[in-house]
């Protein structure tokens, strides 16, 4: 019998407080910042999944394509009996790995969006009869402890999700999953790589504006949860290629000269007409650079599958 548990490792309190001080410390640095993982709430799952049915966001595709063709290969190479996924989301994609699985115990799911953890977790248990999903309500930037179960272990960490991490967050990151492993176990990465800037931008700019609604969702959930004035008719949403650090960077830029207050901060924030909040940065790799920054974690990357155009490249690397 398969069976759905939902563990939330991080307290509904712990959530509100690192929430107030994101919003406290990236409101009044200069440049205005806001950190990504906060643009998931109900509204902003709901809104990523439209971005990935959007003819111009490649990435899901490009990476469904490679592990609907490669999900045997990965599966031989490290016949899993426990696959934890970071950022799951729907964990839509991941259904053809755990097809593939056959020796499959336990499938934990990480997010910090509960709605989508739900949803996941409820549809795979009912399409998967025998599979136990465990999924864990949990900030993957912090230590993340999982429940016990048996190896080998996979960790997946899909979507080019790595690519909204800075590069100091990146080693931090790659070394907490290495610590999460034992010698053999193995990372699946998706990484988007590097390609034509008009590509990248489209990407991230979509002409239904639904990446730009996405943007803006942010906005909202600082509204809602400390009780600010942000008109999101104020900003434009900006999506710009950074060709130095080879990552696109999303930004909503004030169109007027303004002033957003936060009363659970007791903060007044002034923006200038024209100034912009970095939301968020989404680099863009090259096989060279991931191995180098797998290396250094103590992780050596072992196979390297692209989609048909080299738009998105998955690698598996396993612990030494
Ligand atoms: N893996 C899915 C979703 C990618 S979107 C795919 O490939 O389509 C990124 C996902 O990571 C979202 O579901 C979001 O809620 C989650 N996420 C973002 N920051 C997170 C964090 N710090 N800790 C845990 N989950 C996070
Ligand atoms: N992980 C996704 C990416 O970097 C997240 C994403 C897609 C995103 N579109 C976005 C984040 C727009 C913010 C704004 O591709």
């Amino acid at each position: 019998m398969s069976e759905f548990r939902i563990t939330r490792t991080l307290p509904e309190d712990a959530m509100a407080a690192a929430l107030r001080a994101d919003v406290q410390n990236g409101l009044t640095s200069d440049p205005k910042t806001l950190p990504p993982k906060w643009f998931y709430d109900a509204r902003g799952s709901e809104l990523f999944e439209q971005i990935t049915e959007l003819p111009e966001y490649y990435p899901t595709c490009a990476e469904r394509e490679i592990l609907a063709g490669r999900s045997a290969e990965i599966a031989a190479a490290l016949p899993a009996r426990t696959l934890v996924e970071l950022g799951s989301g729907s964990s839509e994609k991941t259904r053809h790995l755990i097809d593939a699985l056959p020796r499959l115990h336990t499938y934990f799911p990480v997010d910090v969006s509960d709605t989508a953890l739900e949803q996941a977790g409820r549809a795979l248990v009912a399409e998967r009869p025998g599979l136990n999903v465990h999924a864990l309500i949990a900030d993957f930037t912090a230590a993340l402890a999982l429940p016990h179960s048996p190896g080998p272990r996979l960790l997946a960490f899909l979507g080019g999700t790595i690519g909204n991490l800075l590069p100091g967050e990146r080693a931090e990151f790659l070394a907490s999953v290495r610590a999460l492993l034992s010698p053999g176990d193995a990372l699946l990465l998706g990484t988007d790589l590097v390609k034509a800037e008009d590509v990248l931008v489209g990407a991230y700019d979509d002409a239904a504006g639904v990446t730009a609604a996405f943007n803006k969702n942010v906005l909202s959930v600082v509204n809602r949860e400390l009780g600010a004035d942000f008109e999101q008719d104020a900003f434009d949403h900006v999506a710009l290629w950074d060709a130095t650090n080879e990552w696109i960077e999303m930004r909503l830029r004030s169109r007027i000269a303004q002033t957003v207050k936060v009363p659970a901060l007791d903060l007044a924030v002034h923006f200038a007409a024209g100034e912009e909040l970095r939301t968020e940065v989404s680099a863009k790799f090259r096989k060279d650079g991931v191995s180098a920054e797998l290396d250094a974690a103590g992780l050596g990357l072992e196979r390297w599958w692209t989609d048909g155009e080299e738009r998105f490249a998955l690698s598996l690397s396993v612990a030494r």
